[in-house]
């Protein structure tokens, strides 16, 4: 997959002309509800970690209910985590030349970004008291040239939103969950797919080439990293504290028994990670010849 550069200018120009369109200014525009109560979906029971598991089967409406909060606070929390991560990493890269045609947009970027980290943290003190922190596994830094550097970073940038953006559909249009949850996933999720089309058009345009321009050996380093990372993502929804929070007896069992667990392997490669990992194929960050074999250490 490659982007003329005309195209990659012409792309960004589009959206920067819908971030200042559709520019909304988050801090004053929800209306806060006072409590959101256990006994409501705050996500899709089909989206629950311990979906098409033993576990969803042995639990009761009232125990699925529950966990969805917690479940619903993870996710958020990882927002939070996650877009403080992002606002750094893409701040860094401002006046790059490498990025030059994109320095408009990075700051929408920013605005946007900052804007949802406030709305994800306010959400999760206001109805949980706390944001679940993230213990990232460090990655190995990789030694890279600049333009390898930039497109690992948003290759990761682009993995978080996907992952995040599946969530945010899906819990937007769905009847059953909290009309104030709906609509947090539903601000969320008209940002995302403007960022979302712009790490697509980002990542297409800076890897035209690099079977060529790099070698190979250097490409399998990129891509066991981005592996790497892609699996830590999916490892950071099955997070101990919200099990435990949600009354099983044992957080990490339950973590561990999950991320073992066919059905929810299956899930990973064939949904949440389809976009992802054919983006990320296509423009040869991953290998194409290995399939992605999730191994989980639990
Ligand atoms: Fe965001
Ligand atoms: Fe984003």
């Amino acid at each position: 997959m490659s982007m003329a550069p005309n195209m990659y200018t012409d792309r960004i120009a589009k959206l920067v002309q819908l971030s200042r369109e559709r520019h909304v200014f988050s801090f004053t525009r929800f209306d806060w509800v006072d409590d959101i109560s256990e006994s409501d979906w705050w996500v899709s029971p089909e989206l629950l970690t311990i979906y098409g598991t033993p576990y969803y089967e042995q639990a009761s409406e009232q125990q699925r209910k529950l966990l969805s909060k917690w479940e619903c606070i993870n996710l958020f929390s990882l927002n939070v985590t996650g877009e403080q991560e992002l606002i750094a990493g893409v701040a860094e890269l401002l006046h790059t030349p490498l990025l030059k045609e994109a320095n408009d947009y990075l700051h929408h970027f920013i605005d946007e970004e900052n804007q949802h980290m406030w709305y994800f943290a306010k959400f999760c003190e206001n109805y949980a008291g706390k944001i679940y922190g993230n213990k990232k596994l460090q990655l190995t830094e990789l030694k890279l040239d600049p333009r390898l550097a930039v497109l690992v970073r948003f290759a990761q940038i682009f993995i978080f939103e996907e992952v995040g953006h599946y969530y945010n559909l899906k819990i937007a249009l769905d009847e059953r969950v909290h009309p104030f949850i709906r609509e947090i996933n539903e601000a969320h999720r008209n940002d995302e797919s403007r960022h979302i089309t712009f790490g697509r058009a980002l990542l297409a345009r800076l890897a035209d080439g690099i079977t060529t321009d790099y070698a190979p050996e250097v490409l399998q380093q990129v891509s066991t990293h981005l592996r790497k990372y892609v699996q830590v993502t999916i490892e950071s929804l099955y997070n101990p504290a919200m099990y435990r929070d949600a009354g099983f007896a044992s957080g990490m069992a339950v973590r561990s028994a999950l991320l073992s667990d066919r059905n929810r392997q299956e899930f990973h490669s064939r949904e949440l990670l389809k976009k992802v990992l054919a983006l990320l194929a296509d423009t040869h960050l991953l290998k194409e010849e290995t399939s992605f074999e999730p191994a989980y250490q639990s």
